[in-house]
């Protein structure tokens, strides 16, 4: 297809560095549509007759059915897809097969197909979001007044509702889905027609083929549109950081079930054995969704890094965009559907968590809070009156409710009957009934709304 000005053949060697079919062959229906709408485009513009136009759309037709049907059989000598289809379809119509290349380059061929993929996968991955979202919405509504150990630093530091906590992810996932969703529009623009980087001299359609492949209007520069790969870093991005998101629930169901927390009973669907320790129930699952977010962030980095140095117009380093996007929608599609199984199907061991609470002297702060309201003590000194109550209820082993009221006047004669209530754990969630806050009845409202949005859709 090139080898005019060519005495020789490229060596093997040249062949197996330069085939990208070996992946990018999942392009295929993205380059049979472009070609679709590409040769509806010619025939309409009356660049090529009416004839060869209407037997190419015909061929293509004919090729996409075979492909759906036994997949695309590889011959390296045809580098890629968008030759691997041309040369089908010259065998399939002949000729007339040659006009489909008019008015137009591989450059802006590929980056139109591969546009057309990476929003294919922004809606795929935003589906997989929203039911994640959807199981993390049902659990915190039935455990809106599960109290758990709220953390910071990894320490006990005031109960929390586990609903409220679940809706923490759900919110870190709509920010991802809105990440995705503008990726998704920015790169809503058709190269096809910048040719191989300086338009055409063919009197073609660009606002046709954008509309006939779905785009909201054609790329506005050609130099640009056959160079960029903004739209893969976009969506790498949005990935990258979703991954992280998923990877921080992997490790707080990792941690949580650990038997020294013994939080969760993590599903058989989601957990293996050990071949040496009967005992085991491992949490391999969430394990890897940790350790896919590390491969899907060096996914990231490659194309980043690819792109960094190359002048304009397309450089031949652009083929290696496609192998890092695809690796990161498979692993991102399957750490989400992991995560997904593991939220639903997750026995939460509340009563665990509650003990826990309530070991960890989380009510401390509603202790000051209580001497800072009732009884009109500064903030700072009544940190420390309470720090002291807490050391004695430490030294005793005993949890701060635990304390006499003579113990706790010894420390403080300002401390009354009325504190106990206080310092209950069920008290303290209840309290924190702010906007956003923690108390079962703020996770109610917040989850009734994440419902609303979602089903808002
Ligand atoms: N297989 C190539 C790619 O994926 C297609 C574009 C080739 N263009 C060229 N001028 N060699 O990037």
């Amino acid at each position: 297809m090139w080898g005019g000005r060519f005495a020789a053949g490229p060596s093997d060697v040249m062949r197996a560095i330069n085939a990208s079919i070996p992946f990018d062959k999942a392009l295929w229906r993205q380059d049979i549509d472009g070609s679709l709408a590409h040769v509806a485009m010619l025939g309409a513009q009356g660049i090529i007759p009416a004839a060869d136009a209407e037997a190419i759309t015909q061929g293509l037709k004919q090729i996409a059915a075979e492909y759906a049907a036994n997949g695309v059989a590889e011959d390296w000598a045809l580098e890629d897809i968008h030759m691997h289809v041309e040369a089908r379809l010259s065998e399939l119509i002949g000729p007339a097969a040659g006009r489909l290349h008019t008015a137009r380059s591989r450059n802006d061929q590929v980056a139109t197909d591969f546009r057309l993929w990476v929003r294919d996968a922004c809606d795929a991955v935003d589906a997989a979001l929203k039911a994640l979202q959807t199981a993390l919405v049902d659990r915190a509504e039935q455990n809106a007044d599960a109290i758990m150990p709220g953390f910071t630093h990894l320490q006990i530091a005031q109960p929390v509702t586990l609903g409220h906590h679940l809706l923490a992810y759900y919110e870190m996932f709509a920010r991802d889905r809105d990440r995705f969703a503008s990726a998704r529009k920015r790169m809503n623009q058709c190269p096809l027609g910048s040719a191989a980087l300086a338009g055409t001299g063919f009197p073609i359609d660009r606002d046709a083929t954008a509309a006939a492949l779905g785009f909201e209007r054609p790329t506005a520069n050609s130099l640009d549109a056959v160079s960029d790969r903004d739209f893969a870093l976009d969506y790498l991005n949005a990935a990258a950081q979703c991954a992280l998101h998923l990877s921080r629930l992997a490790e707080e169901f990792i941690i949580w079930a650990s038997q020294p927390y013994g939080f969760v009973k993590l599903p058989d669907s989601f957990s293996t054995g050990s071949s040496i320790m009967p005992q085991k129930r491992n949490p391999d699952a969430a394990e890897l969704v940790r350790g896919h977010a590390g491969r899907i962030i060096g996914c990231q980095t490659a194309l980043m890094i690819t792109m960094k140095g190359l002048p304009l117009a397309y450089s031949k380093d652009m083929q290696d965009d496609k192998p890092p996007v695809f690796e990161c929608e498979g692993l991102l599609m399957l750490s989400l559907a992991a995560m997904t199984g593991m939220v639903a199907e997750t026995g939460f061991d509340t009563s665990a968590m509650r003990k826990a609470t309530e070991r960890g002297f989380a009510t401390a702060t509603d202790l000051a809070d209580w001497l800072v309201r009732q009884a009109g003590i500064p903030f700072r000194e009544a940190h420390h009156i309470t720090g002291a109550v807490v050391k004695l209820a430490e030294g005793r082993g005993v949890a701060l409710d635990a304390l006499t009221l003579d113990e706790l006047q010894a420390i403080d004669p300002r401390i009354s009957q009325a504190v106990y209530p206080a310092l209950s754990v069920d008290a303290s969630v209840a309290s924190r009934n702010s906007y956003g806050g923690t108390a079962p009845d703020q996770v109610r409202h917040q989850a009734a709304r994440a419902r609303a949005a979602l089903a808002g859709e």
